[in-house]
This record gives structure tokens, C-alpha cells and sequence, in this order.
């Protein structure tokens, strides 16, 4: 299956991206993991005609924002990010008119729509530097309030909140984390930014997924807590086979990464299904937000 894929792939001079946390084949298949930020340089960088997104919409979405002459497909259609969805353009726009002049900051798992309505886009992996870059003290972030309070403890800027999260990070709680660090004394704790305030406060690091998959490979600890979705564990194993990692907990699952099989990327090659557009009207406008994020450097 992971050859006919492979070959599909290259007669149809189609690029395969995976998200860090999609199921191990996939992973294997693919010509690229990476975190969201990596995966969205690289949907820019390549010159495929097609790009097959193994993540959830909001990823292809950005990769059809930066390259709208390429053909991009989602092969599970349905497969969302209920955080984004925490943020409608409607709702984005009434708040900005409560704070006019304030800057808006979107983290990348967001619609396209409310890019569009964003002065700049962040990931996990630059969310600080993002933040730093504004010239303004006052700034709204959405959707991603535990990402938000993660930027505000770095910075001395006054950042407005939006009340999203990540359903499957943000239930991680210190009890849970404390029966962890109990279980394995010798293991470094490295959480994502996604998780709430009061476990971050117990982690010795916090990072984006690839972040963790540099930082665990550079460590000289042996035994790692991962406090993200347990999909990292695979890309950690085969990054560090002589290390140990153990999830933070094991009901930091997204179901909606899990939703594609290799039948199912198959099937999108041969019939070049699933394709992701974005009207003009809102991919400029989003385009620029994008844009503005990727010339940060660091
Ligand atoms: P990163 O891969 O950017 O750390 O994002 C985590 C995530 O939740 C993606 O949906
Ligand atoms: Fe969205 Fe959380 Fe799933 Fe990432 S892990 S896609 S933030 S629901």
C-alpha cells in the first residue's frame, strides 16, 4: 500500500505533508512531518502541482492560502479543529470593534475567515516573537486562550484573551501530571503550549511538537513526560530510539487527526479528491496575516 502510494504520489508530481500527530503509517508515507509552522513553510517552499494535507482543515486551508496555483486536498473532508471553530468571523468582528487600533493575533489552527480578519498569524512555535514584533502594548489574540496566557507570561504587553481552547489539551490538569512526574522521578516534563497555565507552571520546558521531537534528540535526560497529543510519541520514538517517553496522560487524543488510513490517502491520490480552495476575497487578506507571521525570523 505504501508503495502504490509513493508511486501515485510521483506520477502525479504530488507532495504528501503530515501532521506530527496523524497515525504512525501516514507518517511513514509521507515525504514531510513537521509541526504546523514547518508544514506551512514547506506547502510554500514546494513546487508540486498537489499537496495531499494529512492533518485537519484549517492546515490545508493554509497551504491553499499560500499556494492557490497548486491543486491542495484534504483526504478526510470532515476532519476539523474544534478550537478554530471557537472563533467566527461575526464574533471576531464584533470584539475588534470593542477594541479598536488593538491588533489582532490568530494562531494558525484558525478558518481562513478569520485569518482574513487577523493583522498577523502565530504558531506554537513563534507565538513569543510573534507578540514581540507588534508595535502596539495592547493586543487580542484568538482563539487559543492557554496560548494566549502562555504569550502574556513572556511579555509585557497587555493581551486580550478569547475565551477557545483545545479541548484535549487544556484537559490535562496538575493532578494528573503530578501522578506522572510520581510514576517516572527521572523524566523531563516538556508541554505543549495548548495546555493550561497551572501545567505549564510544572514543566520544564514548553514547545510545539517539533520543538519536543529537537529538544528530546539534543537532551542529554533519557526519560521524557509528554504533556501533547499522543501522536508525538511516534515521531519521538524513531527520533530517540534509546530514550523512554511516557504521554502526560493518555486521553490527550484528537480524533480528528486519527481519521485517515492509508486507504483513504490512497484513494484521494487516484481521484484527486477532498480539493481545499479559498476565495480571493479572503485568501489576500489572509495571505497577508500568513505572510507577515513567515517573515518573522528566529
Ligand atoms: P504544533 O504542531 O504547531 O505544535 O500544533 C499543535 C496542534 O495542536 C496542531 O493542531
Ligand atoms: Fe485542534 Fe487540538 Fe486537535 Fe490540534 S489537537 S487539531 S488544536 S483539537
Amino acid at each position: 500500500m505504501k508503495d502504490t502510494i509513493r508511486k501515485l504520489a510521483r506520477e502525479k508530481n504530488a507532495i504528501i505533508l503530515a501532521h506530527n500527530y496523524v497515525p504512525a503509517d501516514i507518517q511513514d508515507v509521507a515525504h514531510l512531518c513537521g509541526d504546523s509552522l514547518e508544514l506551512s513553510i514547506k506547502a510554500a517552499e514546494t513546487d508540486a502541482d498537489i499537496i495531499v494535507f494529512c492533518g485537519v482543515r484549517f492546515m490545508a486551508e493554509t497551504a491553499a492560502i499560500l499556494s492557490p496555483e497548486k491543486t491542495v486536498l484534504l483526504p478526510v473532508e470532515d476532519a476539523g479543529c474544534p478550537m478554530a471553530d471557537m472563533v467566527t468571523p461575526e464574533a471576531l468582528k464584533k470584539r475588534k470593534a470593542q477594541l479598536p487600533g488593538v491588533p489582532v493575533v490568530t494562531y494558525v489552527n484558525s478558518t481562513a475567515a478569520v485569518k482574513a480578519l487577523s493583522d498577523i498569524c502565530c504558531t506554537s512555535a513563534n507565538v513569543i516573537r510573534v507578540v514581540e514584533s507588534l508595535d502596539s502594548e495592547e493586543i487580542l489574540m484568538t482563539p487559543d486562550r492557554n496560548l494566549a496566557l502562555y504569550a502574556a507570561s513572556h511579555s509585557s504587553k497587555r493581551i486580550h484573551l478569547w475565551e477557545g481552547f483545545c479541548p484535549f489539551h487544556n484537559n490535562l490538569d496538575r493532578k494528573t501530571v503530578a501522578e506522572a512526574k510520581k510514576a517516572h522521578p527521572n523524566a523531563f516534563f516538556i508541554a505543549h503550549p495548548e495546555c493550561p497555565p497551572e501545567v505549564l507552571i510544572m514543566a520544564d520546558a514548553v514547545t510545539s511538537t517539533s520543538g519536543m521531537i529537537r529538544m528530546a534528540k539534543e537532551s542529554s535526560h533519557r526519560e521524557f513526560i509528554i504533556g501533547t497529543e499522543t501522536g508525538l510519541l511516534y515521531p519521538l520514538q524513531q527520533a530517540c530510539p534509546d530514550k523512554i517517553f511516557h504521554p502526560a496522560s493518555p486521553e490527550m487524543y484528537c480524533p480528528d487527526m486519527k481519521k485517515i488510513s492509508l486507504e483513504i490517502l490512497k484513494s484521494t491520490l487516484e481521484k484527486e479528491s477532498g480539493r481545499v480552495t479559498v476565495p480571493e476575497d479572503i485568501r489576500i487578506p489572509a495571505l497577508k496575516a500568513v505572510r507577515k507571521m513567515m517573515a518573522i525570523k528566529g
